[in-house]
């Protein structure tokens, strides 16, 4: 089968906000306790954090990390985790039906941060709590000392302020799981009035309103429209969540659903667009896309844990999916779309980091390994920086339940001017056939392959673990042929590949 891929130099979509490789760390099962936290752990720092989990992560040079949830911030109280540890109040957390320690809260968060070299993004209650908790958590973590908040911050052992930027009003306040779940209007409202507090404290923030927690949502897209009426003048994104299963074993149907997240983005594009001229407004609002990833693996052996059959444990296996190789080929599509609708999705975090539906999994007192998708995810993060090109494709296609003449081949682009390279991100959809791919790429003068990186395996149920961290890695790739301004190589079936072309 072939394909053809024409780019040109002056062709683009964007530059690529770096913020679309975030990450997501919820105090849930154990992303936190026995995750990045395990102070009795071989390689725990001073603060207790695990070392090996740290240098997984650092990798990965994600640019920034969102916390502390998550549904489980619907019902958090932030101050719980301030002040010295044997004081804290072990509480019941209700988004999870577990044991909240607190051992871990802003300030071991932001030296853990630190630690990997990433930026916080935090989020506020407006569940059980609402604008005056929010601007109280701000002032403690960017408040100046003479006052309060700033004081008792000082007080417990950090006099700087963080000067976080980035907030989220909320989370997943459409879904009526949700504690203190809102009509659109209710939450417009409130998280409007909230912002305008915040601001007033630091007008510089970027803050991000709910949106849909999934586009399946019976609110959806109404709750968007609803939602930014409220509040267009005052936040600077609108959040959106999406998961993805294959519960019906269905490879095909599967890896077509990133066209489903692609009409996500556009429909919700569509809404920032009406709803600005409607206010006849000059600011723009973007997407931040701070929930994503493949999650259902779990889904059964975490039923009694949700359903409170186990009273309230501390730090369980819980939303611990183990992620194969058809997940890889996934993710790579997932983050395809991200590229190339970087023109509006300027913020994403990957949910979750450790553990929970994580590209790095830990053994508690044990090893720390990379899962199947921490490699698209590496690869996107790590050279899918610059300006993504606006890609003509040709390649025959099939019919999905999502959409039709799906291509067989999902690829992006990503110019870095600075370092003059492309890089190529590609997964081939067909289960047998290679796809013999042609790139022209024109007004580039490609002349030489910096780097090339394939993922295949015979099996695509194939996991990583513990015993055997390297089943399903990347290996070198062979075979790309650069001549006459045009690359040619080769996809094979059920593969996914990163080429990094001097150009
Ligand atoms: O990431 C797991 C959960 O998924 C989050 O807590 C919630 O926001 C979403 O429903």
């Amino acid at each position: 089968m072939r394909a053809t891929v024409t780019a040109h130099k002056d062709y683009t979509i964007s530059k690529i906000d770096d913020r679309v490789y975030g990450a997501f760390l919820e105090h849930l099962g154990r992303a936190i306790y026995t995750g990045i936290y395990e102070p009795d752990h071989p390689t725990a720092d001073a603060d207790g954090m695990r070392g090996d989990v740290a240098k997984l992560v650092k990798d990965l040079n994600i640019p920034m990390v969102r916390y502390p949830g998550g549904n489980f911030v619907s019902a958090y109280n932030w101050e719980d985790g301030i002040g010295p540890r044997e004081d804290r109040p072990v509480r019941l957390d209700l988004a999870w039906h577990t044991s909240e320690s607190n051992a871990v809260g802003i300030h071991e968060f932001a030296a853990w941060c630190e630690t990997v070299n990433t930026q916080m993004m935090l989020a506020v209650n407006l569940g059980s709590r609402g604008l005056d908790q929010a601007r109280n958590f701000l002032e403690y973590v960017n408040g100046p000392t003479g006052s309060y908040w700033g004081d008792l911050r000082k007080k417990n052992g950090r006099a700087d302020p963080w000067d976080v930027k980035l907030w989220c009003l909320g989370n997943e306040m459409d879904g009526p799981w949700q504690v203190g779940h809102k009509t659109a209007d209710e939450y417009g409202h409130l998280a409007n009035e909230t912002a305008k507090a915040m601001r007033l404290f630091d007008r510089s923030l970027e803050l991000v309103v709910c949106g849909s927690s999934n586009s399946d949502m019976k609110t959806y897209p109404e709750w968007e429209r609803v939602v930014l009426e409220h509040t267009y003048e005052s936040v600077d994104h609108i959040s959106l969540h999406m998961y993805f299963q294959n519960r019906a074993k269905d490879t095909a149907n599967y890896l077509a659903l990133n066209h489903k997240l692609d009409n996500y983005i556009e429909t919700i594009a569509s809404t920032i667009r009406y709803v600005k001229s409607k206010k006849r407004s000059k600011r723009d609002v973007h997407i931040s896309f701070d929930e994503w990833n493949v999650w259902y693996h779990s889904n059964e052996q975490d039923r009694k844990i949700l359903e409170g059959r186990d009273g309230w444990p501390h730090a369980p296996h819980l939303l611990e999916d183990i992620y194969n190789f058809e997940d890889v080929l996934q993710v790579g599509c997932i983050l395809n779309t991200f590229i190339r609708r970087s023109d509006v999705v300027k913020l994403a975090c990957i949910a979750q980091l450790v553990n929970v539906i994580a590209p790095i999994m830990t053994d508690p007192k044990g090893a720390a390994w990379r899962q199947t998708i921490y490699y698209p995810y590496y690869f996107a993060s790590i050279f899918g920086r610059g300006t993504a090109l606006n890609l003509k494709v040709n390649s025959p296609g099939y019919d999905a339940d999502v959409a039709d003449n799906v291509p067989y081949i999902d690829i992006s682009a990503v110019h870095d001017e600075e370092a003059g390279s492309l890089s190529f991100f590609a997964v081939n959809r067909h289960a047998t056939e290679t796809i013999e791919v042609e790139l022209d790429l024109q007004g580039f003068n490609p002349s030489q392959v910096i780097d090339h990186q394939v993922m295949t395996h015979a099996s695509l149920v194939a996991v990583n673990t513990a015993a055997n961290p390297n089943a399903v890695a990347p290996a070198k790739g062979t075979g790309a042929v650069i001549g006459d301004g045009k690359v040619t190589l080769k996809l094979p079936p059920y593969s996914y590949q990163m080429l990094r072309i001097k150009a």
